[in-house]
């Protein structure tokens, strides 16, 4: 590894060697921003997933679970906004055939004599390398320059913006709209009549199903239906690995509230969600609330907070939590025809709910646990990469090494590993030096390791080896799986 490698670079090329994830279908050489997760991979983003599911679902009284299909009605998406309004501007390079999300571009204009001088367009962030544009083509010093959003220029001063990869200026298109929705149809005719839309997000599936889980459960408002499935963009920019891809999983809650309770109901989840992440164990100093302004608002938001995390690239959107009033239940009563309304026995009276929702990627926050938890450390003669997951998290929870393979040493070790394994993944590793073994097991997270040696003959003890303090101490054999089940099942 060189020092120019970025975290990002050294945590990709991790999670391609060890199997956290690939790009997918690399043989015909992949498809832009879709990846696949590699056996690690697979494991840590079920683990997250039941995580999530644990605190949203099975611990609480007043939360059920829905899996709703992928594709739904097609009127679905035109009663929520999404056929008209789901939707990003778009501008094309003509020459180098880049696209650009028009929202995303910024400019430097001359402060003054500005009519005629070129202008430089760069991407979000890439402020310094539009100020060396200024310099090498206009020769002149960017702080004689200010910083427009794209979508403020007027399209007759286009023909003078330097596009972002370009050092001639009059390459970029005009903004237009492009939906954001993949659309496919059902049945073998392809026309208009039966297209049908991925889902963009997981919600819609929950609001058509509000009745049925109404009429089908003994739940009563305030209450709240989760769910966790896969969601389809047409995403215009894609970068930062799997941060931003066009097929990614969100983990959803929606919480219907009297209407009136309701920002009380937002403040409780913006709480709620927060611990969460620091539950998982996410750095508390990563992590931050935004409040989206006006201009940021969704279509269907009355308020709206993202938690964000610090990534290398910057601080993002991790999670968003939206109070959407009675829009999405009232444009379901209004298109489908079906009162969505709800008599609450408790006030005596008929409403149609307001919804709280909390909405967060998995793979996102698969991201976030694997930056969070990399590590790369000085030890006096040697290096190690650390990943610290937390123990619930962690694809595999202990590596089972005897000392050495003779003298029984594996019988009594592969026992232990068969035993484990009926409860945990944990892995057999009988090559090499212990210490190289330790190595191979910080590298992907696992948090624990036990060495069976020659003192476990005679006092059936082993060592356990705790992968973020590195200490060692004995412990029964016996206690080996309660020890385990202390520290990833019960947080001790
Ligand atoms: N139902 C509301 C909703 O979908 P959103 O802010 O568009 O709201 C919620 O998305 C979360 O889904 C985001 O905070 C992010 O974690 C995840 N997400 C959205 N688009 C994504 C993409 N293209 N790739 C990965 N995750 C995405």
């Amino acid at each position: 590894m060189t020092n120019q490698e970025t975290t990002m670079d050294k945590l990709i090329s991790l999670c391609k060697r060890r199997g956290y994830i690939f790009g997918s279908s690399e043989i015909y050489g992949g498809l832009s921003a879709v990846y696949d997760y590699g056996p690690l991979g697979a494991e840590l983003k079920r683990n997250i997933k039941n995580f999530w599911w644990k605190w949203m679902v099975q611990k609480r009284d007043n939360i059920v679970g829905l899996d709703a299909a992928i594709l739904m009605h097609p009127r679905v998406w035109e009663a929520s906004g999404h056929v008209a309004g789901f939707q990003d501007p778009l501008v094309d390079c003509k020459v180098t055939k880049k696209r650009y999300r028009a929202d995303q571009v910024y400019v430097l204009r001359p402060k003054d004599g500005g009519n005629d001088g070129l202008m430089f367009a760069f991407k979000e962030g890439d402020d310094e390398l539009a100020a060396r544009k200024v310099k090498n083509i206009a020769k002149a010093d960017a702080s004689t320059y200010e910083k427009l959003a794209l979508t403020d220029i007027p399209l007759r001063e286009f023909s003078r913006i330097v596009g972002p990869d370009m050092k001639e200026p009059g390459s970029l298109t005009e903004p237009r709209q492009f939906n954001l929705m993949f659309k496919t149809h059902v049945g073998p005719v392809e026309d208009n009549a039966n297209v049908v839309y991925m889902r963009p997000e997981t919600a819609q599936g929950i609001y058509v199903n509000f009745t049925n889980v109404i009429n089908s459960t003994r739940v009563k408002v305030p209450f709240g239906i989760a769910q966790i499935g896969k969601a389809f963009r047409n995403e215009i920019t894609t970068e930062n690995f799997i941060f931003r891809t066009r097929e990614f999983e969100q983990m959803e809650m929606q919480f219907f509230v009297r209407p009136g309770t309701d920002m009380a109901w937002f403040e409780t989840w913006k709480q709620d969600r927060i611990d969460y992440y620091r539950q998982l164990g996410i750095r508390q100093e990563k992590l931050r609330f935004h409040e989206h302004g006006e201009d940021e608002l969704a279509h269907y938001a009355a308020a709206a907070f993202d938690i964000q995390y610090e990534f290398p690239f910057g601080w993002k959107e991790l999670e968003g939590i939206h109070n959407r009033t009675d829009f999405d239940l009232k444009r379901h009563q209004e298109w489908s025809g079906r009162d969505q309304s709800y008599f609450d026995d408790e006030v005596k009276e008929k409403y149609v709910p307001y919804i709280v929702e909390t909405s967060a990627g998995c793979d996102r926050t698969l991201l976030t646990v694997l930056v969070d938890a990399f590590a790369e450390e000085k030890l006096e003669n040697d290096m190690r990469t650390v990943l610290r997951l937390h123990p619930a998290l962690a694809p595999i929870k202990a590596g089972i090494f005897p000392l050495v393979k003779k003298e029984g040493l594996s019988d009594i070790a592969i026992k232990l590993k068969d035993e484990l394994k009926q409860h945990y993944p944990v892995f057999y590793d009988e090559g090499g030096a212990v210490g190289r073994r330790y190595r191979r097991q910080d590298e992907i997270g696992t948090p624990f390791c036990f060495t069976i040696d020659f003192q476990t003959k005679e006092d059936e003890t082993v060592t356990v080896r705790d992968r973020d303090s590195m200490q060692q101490k004995r412990i029964p054999i016996r206690g080996v799986f309660d020890y385990l089940f202390s520290k990833i099942d019960k947080g001790e």
